[in-house]
């Protein structure tokens, strides 16, 4: 299947966007479409629909007055400037799991890179198959779907990496950053803002479908979390005390993802990996325990190898590694 053009309600945002605060004409807007006026204002009315109002003013033009404040997918489209038009966004307002949703379509032979978006889903997952906590409350529950043809054993480092550079967005978007703990949490203050899904399907020697999903805390108000999450669960707009432009944040994300992919399938993500990962590390140099299986080994957090094992030092002086396990923090004795 291949992916369609970007939508004529995304091309008026954008030129509605770019001219803030002032107005476009509607002969602008039909022209940019090369389509009639008439068409450009039914467009504008899908809009409306939307949640969007419009001033219309005599001899100058719209001009956006208002946004839905819920995730709108052609919104996000339009802030998503110099964005690669062979990717697409869909956005659904209720689904079982963006993951499951993402995988259903890549096996149905859509083209990737494509997204897969939701207000709340029924059967949100994350690792271990746990529960991911999905309710409709201004998170962002979202899935990329790629077909990188790349060799199995390199995907260790790519939850990594995503990671790595999903707190850097963070960082440059709310001033604050989370911290990373190995292999797939974000953390604020040892609770948990985001996690990370990533799961693939393998042809012979390499990975075919790769699907990376990402659970993260925007907007949900505190006290809004279940008994169970209260004291685990944490949101950026709890964390920083302002809510933040869910739209706006989620294009940035979705930027900052498709860039990230690209250089790690070309490999130039080695060039800032370690010390990119090395700088929201919550785990380095304090003392953990790691659960794998039925084993239980503490030591000292080391941080990462150059294949993203995580390293720590026993008690005895040995140097452990895992690729896989769960990682809890210890008091300090
Ligand atoms: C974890 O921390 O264990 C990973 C959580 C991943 C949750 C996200 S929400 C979007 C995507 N869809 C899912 O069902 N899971 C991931």
């Amino acid at each position: 299947m291949k992916s369609s053009a970007v939508s004529p309600e995304v091309v008026i945002l954008e030129e509605l966007l770019a001219a803030e605060p002032g107005h476009v004409s509607g002969t602008a807007l039909a022209k940019k479409l090369g389509m009639s006026r008439v068409a450009v204002w039914q467009y504008m009315e899908k809009l409306r629909e939307q949640g969007f109002t419009f001033e219309a003013v005599r001899a100058r033009g719209y001009r956006v007055t208002s946004k839905p404040a819920g995730l709108n997918a052609a919104l996000i489209q339009a802030y998503r400037h110099g964005r690669k038009d062979d990717f697409t966004l869909q956005l659904f307002d209720e689904i079982d799991s963006t993951n499951d949703e993402a995988a259903r379509q890549l096996a149905a032979g859509r083209e990737a890179p494509f997204a897969i978006l939701a207000r709340r889903q029924t059967k949100g997952r994350g690792r271990f198959g746990r529960v991911w906590h999905s309710e409709a409350n201004g998170n962002l529950y979202l899935s990329f779907a790629f077909r990188p043809r790349l060799e199995p054993a390199r995907m260790q480092m790519f939850t990594l990496w995503m990671g790595a550079n999903i707190c850097e967005l963070t960082a440059n978007f709310c001033r604050t950053a989370p911290g990373l703990k190995w292999p797939n949490d974000l953390l604020f203050d040892g609770r948990k803002a985001g996690g990370m899904l990533t799961e693939a399907r393998m042809d012979a020697d390499q990975i075919r479908d790769l699907v990376f999903g990402l659970g993260l805390n925007v907007n949900s108000p505190a006290g809004g979390w279940p008994a169970d999450l209260a004291d685990k669960a944490v949101s950026l707009a709890e964390h920083t005390r302002h809510p933040l432009d869910l739209n706006r944040f989620a294009a940035a994300l979705i930027g900052r993802v498709l860039t990230a992919y690209d250089r790690f399938v070309d490999g130039s993500y080695q060039k800032t990996f370690a010390d990119l990962w090395n700088l929201y590390d919550v785990l380095r140099g304090q003392p953990v325990a790691v659960l794998t299986g039925t084993q239980r080994i503490a030591g000292t957090a080391l941080g990462i190898d150059d294949t993203g094992s995580f390293m720590i030092r026993t008690d005895k002086g040995r140097t452990e590694r895992f690729n896989a396990g769960e990682v809890t923090l210890e008091k300090k004795a």
